[in-house]
């Protein structure tokens, strides 16, 4: 005998998706399997990319389709610019990398338009622009889901953000917060070229679109900054000491040309690697902050490092403060790949929509 599933219910919000690539594409299918399981959602009514934007009218699988399918031409606007229609209490979805959607999260959430992210640029970067989006929550009184954006999900963001509210003092956080970088240095082994690895990862879609910006540490950059700024700590960009893994003859190449020549990265990585043999530990990707500075880059850990554990795409963050003086809190778990992400998104959507 079938399951009796819960009555189907839709809510007078609206949904719009931005982005339509690896999480986008995720995120529709998440939706539909979520919505055929009876569990109630906004009305999926309109997705868009760089190239096109959509009215849905219910399909929004084919919807994704047509959407992929537009040709790639020179927009003279943005065709989601206007992001029409969308009103006070509607649900937008950010699952671009874009710095100019990033812009528009305050804008949105002025109008009263929650915005859910999977996108670090609102928050990760200018302190100015991250500042704009928490006052438009303030006065618009919408929400803006970000569980998406650190962790894919983990709960960092919550349990920081409840750690402050609740009177604790952070002193300290820091952790492996690249799932790519993680499933890199857990996975190298001083033998396969790091470049060979760097390639299988992008395949997997554990690295960025250009997977310099994880190696750069931009990525973890963007997330330190998130978690300070949740943390309480006014922490701007060039505060941030990034030490990048991309050699300067990768870095200034065009995306295809410095994939063709990841090679480049070898002979470095290597010398990290034993370095690490040399002093009995391991090599880990580290971002920390603190109320003296942050810096982000690889380091030499001892095995029972409590950065050292883990696995896969793990994150793996220690956070210290009053509460947790003696051991830090450690939060771990799977913190890369595009059905996580999209999972994060959409807890943040129903969050929303149940309150
Ligand atoms: N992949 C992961 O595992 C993962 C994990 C955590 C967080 N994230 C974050 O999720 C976001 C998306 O990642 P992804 O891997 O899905 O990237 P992706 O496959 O490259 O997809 C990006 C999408 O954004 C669209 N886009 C780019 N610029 C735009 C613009 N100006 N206006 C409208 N749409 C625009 C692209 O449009 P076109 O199709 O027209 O190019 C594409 O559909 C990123 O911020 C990433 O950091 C990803």
């Amino acid at each position: 005998m079938s399951a009796v599933l819960p009555l189907v219910r839709e809510l007078p919000q609206r949904l719009a998706l931005l982005g339509t690539g690896t999480v986008g594409t995720a995120f529709v299918h998440r939706y539909q399997a979520l919505q055929s399981r009876g569990v109630a959602l906004p009305r999926f009514s309109w997705l868009a990319n760089s190239r096109t934007a959509f009215r849905c009218g219910g399909q929004p699988a084919q919807e994704l389709a047509h959407a992929n399918r537009a040709a790639r031409v020179v927009p003279s606007l943005q065709p989601w610019a206007e992001a029409e229609g969308l009103q006070r209490g509607d649900v937008l979805v950010d699952a671009t990398a874009s710095d100019e959607v990033a812009n528009w999260h305050e804008q949105w959430l002025a109008r009263g338009v929650h915005v859910v992210t999977a996108n670090k640029l609102g928050q990760g970067t200018h302190w100015a622009r991250a500042q704009a989006i928490a006052e438009s929550v303030e006065e618009g009184g919408a929400r803006y889901g970000d569980s998406a954006t650190v962790g894919a999900g983990l709960p960092l963001l919550s349990s920081l953000r409840a750690l402050v509210a609740g009177g604790d003092h952070i002193h300290r956080v820091e952790g492996v917060l690249s799932g790519s970088l993680a499933w890199l240095f857990h996975h190298y082994d001083g033998q396969r070229p790091f470049s060979a690895w760097v390639g299988e990862a992008l395949s997997a879609g554990y690295t960025e679109p250009d997977p310099r910006v994880d190696l750069s540490g931009e990525d973890v950059r963007r997330k330190l900054l998130i978690l300070a700024r949740a943390s309480g700590i006014e922490l701007r960009s060039e505060q941030v000491q990034v030490s990048s893994l991309v050699p300067d003859a990768l870095a200034g190449l065009p995306l295809e040309q410095a994939l063709a020549q990841l090679a480049l990265l070898d002979a470095p990585i290597q010398a990290y690697w034993h370095q690490a043999q040399r002093e009995g530990g391991c090599l880990r990707f580290i971002g920390g902050v603190d109320r003296e500075g942050a810096c982000v880059g690889l380091r030499v850990v001892a095995h029972d490092h409590p950065l050292a554990g883990g696995a896969q795409t793990d994150n793996r963050v220690a956070i210290h403060s009053d509460r947790y003086s003696i051991q830090p809190l450690l939060i771990q778990g799977p913190g890369a790949g595009a059905e996580v992400t999209a999972a994060a998104l959409l807890d943040d959507v129903l969050s929303i929509t149940r309150t």
